[in-house]
C-alpha cells in the first residue's frame, strides 16, 4: 500500500485566468524521500500548501497513511492532518526561544514529556543546548535545523521542506544535504523535499519527481 497518494489534483488561486495545479499525481512509499524538482513559479510551493490544507477549493484526493485527508467530501484541518512543513524562509517564531518553538506543536503532552522529546529532537539536529536562544542568535544553518526539529517534534506521518537549501552557503550545502537526509532517514519519515536544483534533488532524495 502507498503511504501517500495525490490523485489528480486542481488549484487556481483567487482570481487567477488559469490552473497553477492542473491535474497531479503522485504515489509515495512509506519512508520514501521524494524532492520534487521544477523552475521557480511552476507549482511547487503550492503544492506543499496544498498537502498541508492551507489552501481549500481544492479538487481531487490526498491520502496520507491510509486516510483520506481530501475527497469530494473530505477536508481535514492543517492541524489535524499529521504533516510536518518547513518553510522556504524556516518560519521560526522570532519572539520565541528555540524551546518555546519546538514545544508550540507539540499537543496533547505533559510538560515532561514535551522537554524529553525537545531534547531528542535537539540531539537528532545536533544542536542540544541552544534551547534558551532565539532565533536571531542562530547561524542560518543552525535556524534551518530548528525549523527542522520543530517539524519532526510531533512525529509527522509526512514531512515537506520547501527549497531547504535556497538561503545557504553552497560551501556548506554538499555537509547539509547529507546531514539532512541522514536525521530523516533515521527517523523514518515519507519526505518532499522541493527544489529548483539538481543536485539538492540528486542529494537528498530517493527519487526524483520533475514538475515541468
Ligand atoms: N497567493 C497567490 N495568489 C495568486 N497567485 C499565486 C499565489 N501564490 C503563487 N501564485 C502563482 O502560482 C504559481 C506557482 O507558484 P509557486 O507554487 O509559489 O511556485 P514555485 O514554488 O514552484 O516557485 C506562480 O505563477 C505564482 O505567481
Ligand atoms: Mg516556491
Amino acid at each position: 500500500m502507498m503511504h501517500v497518494k495525490l490523485e489528480d489534483l486542481k488549484f487556481k488561486y483567487d482570481g487567477a485566468q488559469s490552473y497553477t495545479i492542473d491535474g497531479f499525481s503522485l504515489e509515495i512509499e512509506e519512508g520514501e524521500i521524494i524532492a520534487l524538482l521544477g523552475d521557480s513559479g511552476c507549482g511547487k510551493s503550492t503544492i506543499l500548501r496544498i498537502l498541508s490544507g492551507l489552501e481549500d477549493r481544492v479538487s481531487g484526493r490526498i491520502e496520507i497513511g491510509g486516510r483520506a485527508v481530501l475527497s469530494e467530501s473530505v477536508f481535514v484541518e492543517p492541524e489535524h492532518r499529521n504533516v510536518g512543513l518547513v518553510f522556504q524562509d524556516y518560519g521560526l517564531f522570532p519572539h520565541m526561544t528555540v524551546e518555546q518553538n519546538i514545544v508550540y506543536g507539540l499537543k496533547g503532552m505533559s510538560k515532561a514529556e514535551k522537554k524529553e522529546r525537545l531534547c531528542e529532537v535537539l540531539k537528532l539536529v545536533k544542536l542540544e543546548g541552544v534551547e534558551k536562544r532565539y532565533p536571531h542568535e542562530l547561524s542560518g544553518g543552525q535556524q534551518q535545523r530548528i525549523a527542522l526539529a520543530r517539524a519532526i517534534a510531533p512525529k509527522p506521518k509526512l514531512l515537506l521542506m520547501d527549497e531547504p537549501f535556497s538561503n545557504l552557503d553552497a560551501g556548506l550545502k554538499k555537509k547539509i544535504r547529507e546531514e539532512l537526509r541522514d536525521i530523516i532517514k533515521s527517523e523514518g519519515i515519507t519526505s518532499i523535499i522541493v527544489t529548483h536544483d539538481l543536485e539538492d534533488a540528486e542529494g537528498t532524495s530517493d527519487r526524483i519527481v520533475s514538475m515541468n
